[in-house]
């Protein structure tokens, strides 16, 4: 008895780790694309969420969803067919994204050359370890250019790099720019290390920016999910901080500044994809961020934020319907950021305050920042519409880096011209 009970022990423990360490997999999972059109059927994603779980790509929480609105949401394999069976219940159109989510993930690395090359490349998505190194290669290469600035570490112990570009004595203005704020956005920490190439070695309007201005790039924001998306769960939102009951794992660090904090378009419920955190600022990662900022906020003029997807340029405000009293100027702005992103592909983004033209949110980076008296405040949602979401394949980094890098030179060269 005593030794079956050992045996069982062993195994219940056993079987604990194994579900622990294995890297989740999502066969079968599909991802819905569904075109509410009436109150009932923003009723009826409610109340499955109830039910089911509904992990949404866009917009990131059912609340803020309404009637003539696209919503793109994950359900695992087993859930999926009743999903299907509610919707055509309803009649609400809809679409499948994805039918197999874990094809989706695969089909990411599908310029399969690059991503048999074991360095770093600035055509596939790199590990958190090929970053770091890449951050040390670069500092040590152009000693003049790059400087790697150490913030602070994320909640796991990780070191957060800012990478500083510029030519420090003649510059005084300043760019701050951030990536992988929330996890599972792969395309935007590959955008920043595309960015700091072109700063480096790019053409020579690009290259020339860092004569009279100084960058500070911060590649990935929230390290440790992003770790965590290449080793456990591809679709892990938040950063990696257990909530103080233990019971659930992660704040949304763009939840978690100082603005608003934990109004509208946050949740206080620890579990939820969109956690605002104890206390603006209780991560350690967006503190970090914050402190770095606010030491520097004399000389930064702008900061850009980088996500994905939806293909939007926002500006403030996220967290009010009402506009930022610099709207007329970002909107102009953006207009032609826009504009030069569109002439090389004709990629099309929209452009707008955030709370209209994606959702309204508290606690957001851009609004804090656009608090603190850094004008020109924007954020970047990039490709694709939804097709692949989050899964954009990596054949698709160059061009995707190669137009964004057009629209925040634009941005740039503004900021240069105008600031004082
Ligand atoms: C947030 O901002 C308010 C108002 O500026 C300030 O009083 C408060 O101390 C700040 N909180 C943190 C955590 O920095
Ligand atoms: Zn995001």
């Amino acid at each position: 008895m005593y030794k079956a009970m050992n045996v069982l022990l062993i195994w219940v423990c056993g079987l604990a780790t194994s579900a622990v360490l294995a890297k989740q997999t999502f066969h079968g999972d599909k991802v819905f694309r569904v075109k509410l059109q009436t109150e009932e059927h923003v009723a009826l994603i409610h109340k499955m969420k109830e039910k089911i779980k509904l992990d949404f790509w866009h917009p990131d929480t059912a609340d803020r969803m309404v009637p003539h609105m696209d919503a793109d949401f994950r359900v695992n394999s087993d859930q999926a067919h009743s999903v299907s069976i509610l919707l055509e219940q309803f009649s609400v159109p809809y679409e499948v994204l994805f039918h197999d989510l874990q094809e989706g993930i695969d089909a990411q690395l599908d310029n399969k050359k690059i991503q048999k090359s074991k360095g770093h490349s600035y055509t596939k998505y790199n590990t958190w370890e090929k970053i770091v190194e890449w951050t040390g290669n670069l500092a040590k290469k152009y000693p003049n250019l790059v400087k790697k600035v150490d913030i602070g570490k994320t909640v796991e112990g990780r070191p957060m790099y800012v990478l500083q570009v510029g030519n420090a004595n003649s510059a005084t203005k300043a760019i701050f720019m951030d990536c992988g704020i929330h996890a599972r956005e792969w395309i935007s920490p590959a955008f920043c290390q595309w960015f700091v190439k072109e700063l480096i070695k790019g053409k020579n309007n690009i290259r020339e920016l860092v004569k009279s201005l100084t960058f500070y790039i911060l590649p990935v924001f929230n390290i440790d999910g992003y770790v965590w998306t290449w080793t456990e769960d591809r679709m892990w939102r938040k950063n990696r901080s257990p909530s103080d009951d233990g019971n659930c794992v992660g704040t949304d660090l763009n939840r978690n500044f100082n603005i608003s904090w934990c109004d509208i378009g946050s949740s206080t419920e620890p579990c939820s994809e969109i956690y605002c955190g104890a206390t603006a600022e209780s991560e350690i990662e967006a503190k970090n961020v914050a402190n770095f900022i606010r030491s520097h906020v004399d000389s930064i003029k702008a900061y850009i934020s980088i996500h994905s997807y939806s293909q939007m340029l926002l500006y403030p405000f996220s967290y009010t319907y009402n506009l930022a009293p610099d709207h007329k100027e970002l909107d102009e702005i953006a207009k032609g950021a826009v504009s030069e992103l569109k002439g090389l592909y004709g990629t099309s983004y929209t452009y707008g305050p955030s709370a209209s033209t994606i959702y309204p949110t508290a606690g957001s980076s851009d609004d804090w920042a656009y608090s603190v008296g850094i004008k020109y405040s924007f954020t970047f949602e990039l490709r694709d519409k939804g097709k692949k979401g989050f899964l954009l394949p990596q054949s698709q980094i160059k061009a995707t880096c190669q137009e964004s890098t057009l629209a925040v030179a634009y941005i740039a060269k503004y900021v240069l011209a105008h600031s004082s």
